[in-house]
């Protein structure tokens, strides 16, 4: 999900949802915007799969993308990408049930992926990582709109973005974030949390033995944002530093021309779990980092 930067994109009418449980889905999801954390219900926002609904076409579309995709990330996706998707059983043959990503994902991070009809305001959106959950769409693209699609699909959201939670310390930063952005009140901490999730969950590169890789699911998902990120001398590739980053205004719809590269992960998570603390403490909400999993 691009989180908040998808505001009135409608999700792809398929059979693998079921309508009325996405209307009423999506009516919770909406009606929750302006509650209280506490007040949020994730549940009521999540529909079921129904993966035998999913059509030949959908198969096939989901393989040749795979596959295509692999060809850069083998060599150029993140190592933590790489044995997050072996460990969460994607594979080229067939669009990834969650129930077997879930039960996978379970045992390795207590981390765990839910359908969702369509686009989710922000803070309904952070009450779910807040949780060690991740909202996801379940439809996936017509053959037509392979190469860009400009909502997100199960491609964008479970090929680019559930391998990462299958990482301990990815996981880790991803619910710090969740507790951090839910939390806060202050309109100030909300922008800066959006660049950091648009520079770093979706758009992030990172160095690992001494080569540039990708991780964020922008860059994962999509074969001309990759190869743009990697090698476009038009990019001015930075290294993180999460105050720079906060910063740093940001444009959709376009190649990046502005990305930050990570040193670790535990770089992410140590600045995230610094940051947050800032954020909760002048919320008043401190306690609320004690309950992150470890
Ligand atoms: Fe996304």
């Amino acid at each position: 999900m691009k989180g908040m930067s998808d505001v009135g994109k409608s999700a792809i009418a398929s059979a693998v949802i079921d309508s009325e449980e996405a209307r009423r889905a999506q009516e919770a999801a909406d009606s929750s915007a302006d509650l209280p954390a506490r007040k949020i219900n994730v549940d009521a926002m999540k529909i079921t799969q129904h993966y035998d609904k999913y059509t030949p076409e959908n198969h096939e579309v989901w393989g040749i993308i795979y596959k295509k995709r692999m060809e850069q990330l083998v060599e150029f996706g993140s190592d933590v990408f790489l044995s997050g998707a072996k460990a969460i059983n994607l594979r080229s043959d067939r669009v990834p049930p969650l129930k077997d990503v879930n039960a996978r994902l379970n045992e390795l991070t207590g981390w765990s992926s839910h359908g969702v009809p369509g686009y989710l305001p922000p803070k309904p959106f952070f009450a779910f990582l807040a949780q060690r959950q991740f909202p996801t769409t379940v439809t996936v693209r017509p053959k037509a709109q392979m190469d860009y699609l400009p909502e997100p699909d199960i491609i964008h959201d479970v090929f680019g973005h559930v391998p990462l939670h299958a990482d301990p310390v990815f996981a880790d930063f991803l619910q710090t974030y969740g507790k951090a952005a839910l939390h806060t009140t202050s309109n100030h901490h909300t922008e800066r949390l959006a660049r950091l999730f648009w520079f770093t969950v979706e758009f992030g590169l990172i160095q690992e033995s001494g080569k540039l890789k990708l991780y964020g699911s922008g860059l994962i998902s999509s074969e001309g944002e990759g190869h743009h990120a990697l090698e476009s001398p038009k990019v001015d590739r930075r290294p993180f530093e999460l105050e720079r980053v906060c910063e740093t205004t940001f444009e959709i719809d376009h190649y990046q021309p502005i990305l930050y590269v990570l040193e670790s992960f535990e770089q992410l998570r140590d600045a995230m779990q610094t940051y947050a603390e800032r954020v909760l403490d002048e919320a008043g909400k401190l306690d609320e980092l004690e309950a992150v999993a470890k």
